[in-house]
């Protein structure tokens, strides 16, 4: 066994310092933290051996981070001794009641201490054959929600690569990115397989993002999109299964097709449209990956989640493909007429971008997800007709709206859906999380948004 790893997490500094030589001159490799968040940190970047952690520290004590590592699949076996300057009963308790494996009392004696060490670190030998989470690949990376789950990777410590082609992906989504020394971008198809076996073989994880998305370019482009959406997706899971490396493949709440049993549960029938409406190659498309990626977790045992999801709205996102929230502000603020394709009677759920990457993020280490498709939606319900009322309300707009018929912008062939509601029991169920932000606050960000960045509306 090569030398253990231990983390040592303590606030004050001498103590670090004692502990880390002492632990040091006895063989160990050892990592020092001063305080709880820190420790959590180091741990999703590499996890140690053992942790030595101090149960009394400002913001986040000891108890709360054991709490945490024992929440996460990948921590939850992972060797902790908690450290205190004296233990009573029911701290004692306490500790081995939230998963502490052993404890000292400061000052300790120190051949004690090292032996409790090495035998923690003797049982924690598995956690050298499953390697911390690292590298992360994501297709599709520099689109609007790609380049936002990137920054938070990176802000976390992992090593992101995004691989993208830039056909609706924005050099500006991940400008503030280049030249940090944790991304690389890489500018290629997910359908060019020396490109992307090579980037699969250096990662342990791949979100993958990359399609041809948005109705209107669906519409335009269905043969691309039943190109790019299938036979990508297929390479992907094909250069993953052969890594056993997780995938997270975002799905869309279109493959629910013309249902309408709301709210939408995952195990429900799905209704598509005929092939010579383009708008369904998407939904087809995705659908078809989905058989994909659940195949490949029952054949070949791929860990990989389907995560379906609904309307994200923020930062980044371009109207041009047919994305209503931003058009819809972008005429709000030219005082130009707001259009609504249709009656304006169909019903969406809008969810916000930083809780869709909240979300995403637990499902790279939720081992419950793998194998499952699961709903990623809020349930803010409202109507395209109202959400043009409340733009134009809060941007206190002059603009008209105006209805068009959907074939005058998509073709006379168009069908649309008239309500997407999701049920979200079973992402609560293996998440244990749902999107928090409602309508009311997303516009406000939205608007605030736009305020700030008034350039912006010139790229919509
Ligand atoms: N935004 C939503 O409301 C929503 C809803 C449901 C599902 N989704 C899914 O989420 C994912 C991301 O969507 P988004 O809204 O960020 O769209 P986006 O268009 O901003 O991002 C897609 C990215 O994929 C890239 N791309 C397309 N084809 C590629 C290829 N062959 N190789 C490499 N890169 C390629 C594009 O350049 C773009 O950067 C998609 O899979 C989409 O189906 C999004």
């Amino acid at each position: 066994m090569e030398n253990p790893i231990v983390l040592v997490v303590d606030d004050e500094p001498d103590v670090l310092k004692v502990i880390s030589m002492r632990l040091k001159s006895a063989g160990f490799n050892v990592e020092s933290v001063s305080s709880g968040k820190a420790a959590l940190e180091a741990i999703s970047r590499n996890i140690p051996h053992v942790v030595v952690l101090d149960i009394y520290m400002p913001e986040m004590t000891g108890y709360e981070v054991l709490q945490k590592l024992r929440q996460n699949s990948q921590t939850v076996s992972l060797p902790v001794i908690m450290l205190s300057a004296g233990f009573s009963q029911e701290e004692k308790i306490k500790a081995f009641d939230l998963g502490a494996d052993d404890y000292i009392v400061k000052p300790y004696e120190e051949e004690e201490f090292i032996r409790r060490i090495n035998a923690l670190a003797k049982r924690s030998t598995c956690q050298i054959c499953k390697p911390a989470l690292k590298n992360i690949l994501i297709t599709g990376g520099a689109g609007f929600i790609g380049s936002h789950l990137s920054k938070s990777l990176i802000a976390k410590g992992y090593n992101v690569f995004v691989l993208d082609d830039f056909s609706t992906g924005r050099k500006e989504n991940v400008e503030s990115l280049e030249g940090n020394k944790n991304f690389q971008l890489i500018r290629g198809s997910v359908t060019d397989e020396a490109i992307l076996s090579k980037y699969i073989e250096q990662c342990d994880l791949i979100y993958h993002l990359a399609a041809t998305v948005g109705v209107k370019n669906v519409v335009d482009n269905p043969l691309d999109t039943v190109i790019y959406d299938t036979f990508g997706t297929g390479l992907v899971l094909k250069y993953a299964s052969a890594k056993g490396m997780k995938v997270v493949l975002t799905s869309t709440s279109e493959v629910y097709g013309k249902s309408t049993v709301v709210p939408f549960s995952e195990d429900n029938d799905l209704i598509m449209g005929p092939p010579n409406i383009n708008r369904w190659s998407y939904a087809c498309s995705k659908l078809l990956d989905e058989f994909l990626a659940i195949d490949y977790h029952k054949q070949r045992g791929l860990p990989v989640v389907v995560v379906r999801l609904f309307n994200v709205v923020g930062p980044g996102q371009v109207g041009m493909y047919g994305m209503v929230m931003p058009r819809f502000f972008k005429s709000a603020f030219k005082g130009t007429p707001i259009t609504i394709y249709g009656d304006g009677e169909q019903v969406r759920c809008f969810t916000y971008i930083d809780d869709v990457v909240e979300i995403l993020m637990e499902f790279a280490t939720s081992e419950k997800a793998n194998g499952e498709i699961v709903n990623l939606g809020s349930n803010n319900e409202i109507s395209i007709k109202n959400l043009a009322l409340k733009i134009k309300e809060i941007t206190k707009s002059s603009s008209k709206i105006v209805f068009e018929p959907y074939s005058s912008y998509y073709g006379s062939q168009f069908q649309d859906i008239r309500k997407r509601v999701p049920d979200i029991s079973k992402l609560k169920r293996i998440i244990g999380k749902s999107p928090k932000l409602g309508m009311d606050d997303i516009l406000v960000k939205m608007h605030e948004y736009f305020l700030s960045h008034p350039d912006e509306l010139d790229n919509i």
